[in-house]
C-alpha cells in the first residue's frame, strides 16, 4: 500500500463527523417524530351525520334520566326531563370537550372535568363552560327515537 492510498487523518475525521452527524440526525428524528405526531392531531373528517336512530326505545328512558348515544363520531346525550319531554344535546362540553352526563340528583347536565353545569335547555349555568351545548331535534316515530341536526 503506497502512502497516497492510505486514508488520511483528515478523511477519517470527515467520515467520523459524517457518521456522528447522521446518527445524531436520525436519533433526533426518531425521538421527535412520535412527539410531534402525538401533539398534532390527525386530520379527521367532519362528521357528515345529520340524523341517527338511537339504539333504545322511548320506553327505555324514564323521567329525569339521561342516556348517552353516538352522533356520528361525536358523543350525544338524550335527556328525558322530569316533566317527560325528550331533549338531545351534544355531549361535548363547550369548555375543553369532556363528555358531559345527566345528574339525576340535580336534574341538570354536568361536566365532571371542571364541575360545569348546563340546564335542561343546554345553557351553561355554572362553572367554566363558555357557551351552551349544541342541541339536536328529537322525533319519536313509533318505537324509534330519531335525533337530527337542527333544521
Ligand atoms: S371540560 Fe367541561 S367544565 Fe371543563
Amino acid at each position: 500500500m503506497s502512502e497516497s492510498d492510505r486514508p488520511t487523518a483528515e478523511s477519517r475525521r470527515g467520515f467520523v463527523n459524517w457518521l456522528l452527524g447522521t446518527s445524531a440526525g436520525a436519533f433526533a428524528v426518531s425521538a421527535f417524530y412520535p412527539v410531534v405526531r402525538f401533539i398534532v392531531p390527525p386530520a379527521e373528517a367532519e362528521s357528515a351525520t345529520s340524523s341517527v336512530t338511537l339504539p333504545f326505545t322511548p320506553a327505555e328512558i324514564g323521567a329525569n334520566e339521561g342516556k348517552q348515544f353516538r352522533f356520528g363520531n361525536r358523543p350525544g346525550l338524550l335527556v328525558r326531563t322530569p316533566t317527560g319531554e325528550l331533549r338531545a344535546f351534544s355531549a361535548e362540553c363547550t369548555h375543553l370537550s369532556c363528555t358531559v352526563q345527566y345528574r339525576t340528583d340535580e336534574s341538570r347536565i354536568w361536566c365532571a372535568c371542571h364541575n360545569g353545569f348546563f340546564d335542561l335547555n343546554g345553557r351553561n349555568v355554572q362553572g367554566p363552560p363558555p357557551r351552551p351545548l349544541d342541541t339536536y331535534d328529537v322525533n319519536v316515530r313509533g318505537d324509534q327515537i330519531v335525533v337530527s341536526l337542527k333544521a
